[in-house]
């Protein structure tokens, strides 16, 4: 079969638990270390073998597409001042990708910016990057989306990643019951963010995703809650057909939607990073002691 191809990473929320950083800039574009948010995500779908990213931004939202665009008298000067590792890095995204903008007109929830990705996606299965959580895998190890992509590709079945958590953190996430575990886990049922006595199980959906193109149809039968459209609504009956699976990560998950989690990201980023890792370990100890 046709291996995923294209990425849909969504970006539109309106950032309001980091106002006022998000009155003027989308939340994709703050910093972890020295790149923007949505840089790390695109990387992740480049470095799974995608080929195209396309981004739903929302509204005023033009400085996302600046960020991609290729800067010539940027390149010249970093070329003529001998800066290759910087020009390296300005160029890392947009040289591996092919890089596309959809406009999220109205706030209508994630499957809802899906729709707006449907005429870009076309009618092939596409993997989906929700663009408040960054997952990092070292070096020895698949970046996330593309061990969904494998488990696509042997099944054929919509993949939702997943995570174990605790009853406590059960009504953060949309839950999923499990007809049958394993590595890759039947998927019979699921739930947005129930409360920990209505769980079906302990497995957490996160923010990454690959779709069989059915999707579409599916989200336009779907009745709104307030505004949005719940994409977890999508897969309920999908996965009464047992049209769904599961799938354990492997690597390291950072909510940087949430503020203490877009510090951790930060931190530990920071940390990895050899020319300012050892300094930044150096002053953490400092300042506990401080504290
Ligand atoms: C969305 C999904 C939810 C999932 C979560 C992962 O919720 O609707 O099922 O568990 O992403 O981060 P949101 O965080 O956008 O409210």
């Amino acid at each position: 079969m046709n291996g995923v191809k294209k990425a849909v990473i969504t970006t539109a929320g309106m950032g309001t638990r980091f106002l006022p950083a998000t009155k003027a800039v989308p939340k994709s574009m703050l910093p972890i270390v020295d790149r923007p948010i949505l840089d790390y995500i695109i990387d992740e779908a480049a470095a799974s073998g995608m080929e195209e990213a396309i981004v739903v931004i929302g509204s005023n939202a033009e400085v996302i597409e600046k960020h991609f665009e290729r800067d010539a008298y940027l390149e010249e000067r970093l070329k003529s001042d001998k800066k290759d590792g910087l020009l390296a890095a300005v160029r890392k995204i947009t040289d591996r990708i092919k890089i596309t903008f959809v406009t999220q007109e109205e706030m209508n929830g994630l499957a809802g910016a899906l729709l707006y990705a449907e005429k870009a996606v076309g009618n092939e299965p596409f993997a989906l990057l929700l663009g408040d959580e960054i997952i990092y895998t070292k070096a020895d190890q698949k970046p996330c989306i593309r061990q969904l992509c494998d488990v696509y590709e042997k099944t054929e079945k919509t993949v939702i990643a997943t995570m174990r958590v605790s009853d406590k953190d059960v009504e953060k996430y949309g839950n999923i019951g499990i007809a049958k575990d394993g590595a890759i886990k039947e998927v019979n049922d699921l739930a947005e963010k129930p409360k920990a006595e209505e769980k079906l199980s302990n497995y957490a959906i996160i923010g990454r995703y690959v779709l069989a193109p059915g999707i579409f149809d599916e989200i336009r039968k779907l009745k709104k809650h307030g505004n949005e459209i719940i994409l977890t609504d999508a897969f309920c009956s999908m996965a009464k057909r047992g049209e769904i699976v599961a799938s354990e990560f492997e690597g390291t998950r950072y909510d940087v939607g949430d503020k203490s989690g877009y510090v951790q990201a930060n931190v530990a980023y920071a940390l990895r990073d050899p020319s300012i890792g050892s300094g930044i370990a150096e002053f953490i100890g400092k300042i506990r002691e401080e504290l």
